[in-house]
């Protein structure tokens, strides 16, 4: 049989492009090497999926081009998704920073989006692992299972490579290579950074300890909770960081921002307080990470008896930790693929390749990384969208 559009990948970007597609007339068929549609899905915002965020901006995107996701971002926009969540009868919450979460679980948006599916005639097949794809005149043949199938239309919605465990693969980017588009380099993003030497020994001391930190890379600050593990850090403001970060490259970290160790250690003594940093500290930040600080920082005395000099040293050690990491935890832990498909060789109208017709490239598989926050998310709704709408 032969089919206007074969979707390769049933994740956020796929499901999207083929229900869009199949409201429009279009035979769509969705296939996925996985057991089950969505798996990111169902294990995205700790179960509750963070599914979109009320402030988009084409600056919460990294990529070799910045402008290429601007016309899908305005043509289909997180109010267009919050208003179908909404016709779905789906009940969500803001958590914070515009994050927008469902109430009860991520498998709401899930089966949103297969009803969808369902409702526009689209065909999905799991368990089916596309190993050949080639052009014909016509369109497209795809060997999967050992059958062939025929479409007009090709859509690769892959994704990226972290979480392997749950079905990603380089497939997508294989394609691409093999149809002639190069690919940006790919590294795990939005993951924990890895220590060694005496910060790692800091971070695992205080596994556990969570505080609100700025983090600093060369390129962006992020101000959110940064959480000590037993590997380095991790938590929001540090994989917020890690979208911007570059092997080797230090960072630095403010772990008491917004305040003034300085301006503090001056009031305490104006006051006349004689309770030791230790005490003081305690009331502003986690009682063990500020014995662990003190230990590194070898000081702990009343606040009265330190020397401007000894004040200008913590300050500094406070507001502006120098590190560099050792790495990251990798595709095992990371939540996206920084980098994919270029660009440039895509329009960003409709997402064909310009040099193969009826080949598309959605979500994120291609070279554009959002921040943490549903921004990644909002990015598979759009891009699946607009290709759902001319395939
Ligand atoms: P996605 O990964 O969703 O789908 C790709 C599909 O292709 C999968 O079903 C896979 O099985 C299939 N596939 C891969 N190779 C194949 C092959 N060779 N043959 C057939 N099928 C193949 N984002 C966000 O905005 N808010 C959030 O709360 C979270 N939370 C989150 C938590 C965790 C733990 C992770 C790992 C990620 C997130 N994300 C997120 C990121 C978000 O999940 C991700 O950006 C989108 O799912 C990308 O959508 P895609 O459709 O492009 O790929």
């Amino acid at each position: 049989m032969t089919w206007d559009v074969i979707v390769i990948g049933a994740g956020a970007a796929g499901l999207m492009c083929a229900a869009t597609a199949g409201a429009r007339g279009r035979r769509v068929l969705v296939v996925d090497h996985a057991n089950k549609a969505g798996k990111k899905i169902l294990m995205s915002g700790g179960g509750r999926c963070n599914f979109t965020n009320m402030e988009i901006a084409a600056s919460n995107y990294r990529s070799q081009n910045p402008h290429f996701c601007k016309s899908a971002l305005s043509r289909y926009t997180q109010w267009d998704f919050i208003g179908l969540v909404g016709q779905h009868g789906i009940p969500y919450h803001e958590k914070e920073l515009g994050q927008l979460f469902c109430d009860n679980k991520a498998s709401d948006i899930l089966s949103m989006l297969l009803a969808q599916c369902d409702t526009s005639g689209v065909e999905l097949r799991l368990n089916t692992t596309v190993c050949e794809v080639s052009k014909t005149d016509a369109g497209f043949t795809l060997l999967a299972n050992d059958h062939k199938l025929f479409c007009e239309s090709l859509v690769v919605a892959t994704g990226g490579l972290s979480i392997p465990t749950m079905g990603a693969t380089g497939f997508g980017y294989e394609l691409a290579q093999q149809f002639g588009l190069t690919l940006t380099s790919r590294v795990p993003s939005l993951v924990p950074f890895t220590l060694s030497g005496k910060w790692l020994e800091f971070a695992k001391g205080l596994a556990g300890v969570s505080l609100t930190a700025s983090v600093t890379t060369a390129k962006i600050a992020f101000t959110n909770q940064l959480l000590f593990t037993h590997r380095g850090l991790s938590g929001p403001a540090v994989l917020q960081a890690s979208n911007y970060w570059e092997l080797g490259e230090p960072i630095s970290i403010d772990l008491l921002p917004g305040a003034s160790l300085k301006n503090q250690m001056a009031e305490w003594h104006a006051a006349g307080n004689k309770q030791t940093l230790k005490n003081c500290l305690s009331q502003m930040l986690p009682k063990r990470f500020v014995e662990s600080w003190l230990d590194i920082a070898g000081s702990n005395k009343p606040v009265n008896q330190y020397t401007p000099k000894e004040i200008d040293a913590l300050h500094q050690q406070l507001h502006c930790w120098q590190l560099t990491p050792s790495g990251t935890e990798g595709y095992r832990t990371a939540e996206v693929t920084r980098g994919g498909i270029d660009t440039d060789q895509i329009s960003s109208k409709t997402f064909e390749a310009k040099n193969v017709k009826g080949l598309y490239f959605i979500g994120e598989v291609l070279d554009v990384t959002g921040w943490l926050g549903g921004y990644n998310f909002q990015w598979a709704w759009a891009s699946g969208w607009c290709a759902g709408g001319v395939v």
